[in-house]
């Protein structure tokens, strides 16, 4: 695996993410975090240009991925975080996304596991501040109870309305473009979450 010097593409917490965004605040952004090997940005980023996709994931090995089939596939509106999702977000300027996706995050199931998952009041903190108001969260899992959690997380909180009724839907898409729904759909129900920050 090459340095990350070699990708001008992929930043960490060691760059200064105000600056990096600073040049795109004129344009939508969306906010893929824990994009894995990055299926959800291919398949979106050619949808509308003038749109930034940040993709985030702690793994130097993933970003790196996601990095070369972007470009493989000629997309340029993009850039990518290998860093702890969280630490990122507590970097960005406030009222600057439009669009948080956080498809299959880690589920870490065993009760001593559960301080690891990245959706904690604290996230939800880091989240409300970098949305935009009228921006949305969208949260997709293969774990009903972690999707029954965020919406209880979420319903502590007066800013957040839910778009769906109820507020988890199952298997509400015949296909989601991520590596993990591929795996993950034929065993179980796929829950799906989406908030506007309003
Ligand atoms: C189960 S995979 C899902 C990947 C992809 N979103 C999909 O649906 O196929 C979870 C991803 O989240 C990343 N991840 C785990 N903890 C993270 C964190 N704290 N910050 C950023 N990414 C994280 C992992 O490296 C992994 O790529």
């Amino acid at each position: 695996m090459l340095p990350l010097e070699n990708y001008p593409r992929i930043f960490t917490t060691k760059d200064s993410i105000s600056d990096i965004l600073k040049e795109h605040l004129n344009r939508p952004i969306v906010i893929d975090m824990g994009c894995g090997h990055g299926d959800y940005m291919l398949a979106h980023c050619s949808d509308d240009r003038n749109i930034l996709w940040i993709g985030i994931d702690i793994s130097r090995k993933r970003a790196i991925k996601t990095n070369d089939r972007l470009l493989r596939a000629q997309n340029d509106n993009f850039i990518l975080f290998a860093d702890d999702g969280q630490d990122i977000l507590a970097m960005m300027p406030e009222n600057i996304i439009d669009t948080i996706h956080i498809n299959f995050p880690d589920p870490w199931l065993r009760d001593k596991q559960w301080k690891n998952r990245l959706f904690r009041p604290s996230f939800v903190a880091d989240i409300a501040r970098v949305l935009k108001k009228g921006g949305d969260l969208s949260f997709v899992t293969d774990i009903r109870v972690y999707a029954d959690s965020v919406a209880d997380i979420l319903s502590l909180y007066p800013h957040w309305k839910s778009k769906f009724d109820p507020i988890v839907q199952e298997n509400i898409f015949e296909n989601f473009p991520t590596l993990f729904y591929r795996k993950m759909s034929p065993l179980r129900p796929i829950s799906y979450i989406k908030y506007n920050k309003i």
